[in-house]
């Protein structure tokens, strides 16, 4: 199980420290999530492009970043996030149109391609694009916040995902990543990792006035 940290509860004067203290603890791997100020129900906005190029120049070129797009126009506006340094965009299928496209340009910029999901979201759209996906992020908030309380009833759509994942790569297919994304702490984890998940992002878990990165890394750890 990869675990990736959501910079969203860090104090964004301290961007850089957090991102280092979470590189010093082993992470290998941070989550952006970025808000317009539109598209999430609760209108908030986190960052951009400017910041997450601080971000890539900060921790250098060997940390994977993902940024989550929770915003209207990835369809347009896509190609800055690549120009600034991520290595896998994840868009909502709710907010493409044809999301098909999405990928074709992704992957032609040399960038992963990342689909995510809201929990009321079906699988039927989804399915479809699977054999083009780097990853699928199934989402157990409704996404707008950090520290919200997770959803178990994503289980049979995680679930269903991994089956479809398995069948895809047994026959040769595309190596798709499952992520989840929400509620995540050392008191759910083993759960999802059980469900078929690879990778959790944890915000509030890891990166809270509670303990350190290291500590709470620790903690999840254990109960994997
Ligand atoms: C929700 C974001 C998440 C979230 C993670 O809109 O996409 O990445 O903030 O934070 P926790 O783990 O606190 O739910
Ligand atoms: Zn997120």
């Amino acid at each position: 199980m990869i675990v990736c940290p959501s910079i969203l509860t860090a104090d964004f004067c301290r961007l850089g420290e957090v991102a280092d203290e979470a590189i010093n603890a082993g992470i290998e791997w941070i989550h952006l999530d970025v808000m317009d100020g539109n598209w999430v129900v609760n209108k908030t906005i986190t960052f951009g492009p400017a910041l997450i190029s601080s971000i890539r120049q900060r921790v250098g070129p060997n940390v994977f970043l993902d940024c989550h797009l929770m915003i209207t126009n990835a369809a347009d506006t896509w190609k800055q996030y690549v120009d600034a340094g991520v290595d896998l965009v994840i868009a909502h299928v709710e907010a493409v149109d044809d999301f098909s496209t999405l990928i074709e340009n992704l992957h032609g910029a040399g960038c992963q391609a990342g689909l995510v999901l809201n929990p009321a979201t079906p699988l039927d759209e989804v399915l479809p694009l699977l054999p083009n996906l780097d990853l699928v992020l199934v989402m157990s908030v409704v996404p707008g916040k950090g520290g919200q309380s997770f959803m178990p009833e994503v289980e049979n759509k995680v679930r269903t995902l991994r089956a479809a994942i398995d069948a895809q790569v047994s026959d040769g297919g595309r190596v798709t990543k499952l992520m989840i994304d929400g509620g995540i702490k050392s008191h759910n984890i083993a759960q999802v990792a059980d469900w078929g998940i690879e990778v959790a992002v944890v915000g509030s878990g890891l990166i809270n006035n509670k303990a350190t990165i290291a500590e709470n890394l620790a903690e999840i750890r254990a109960a994997l």
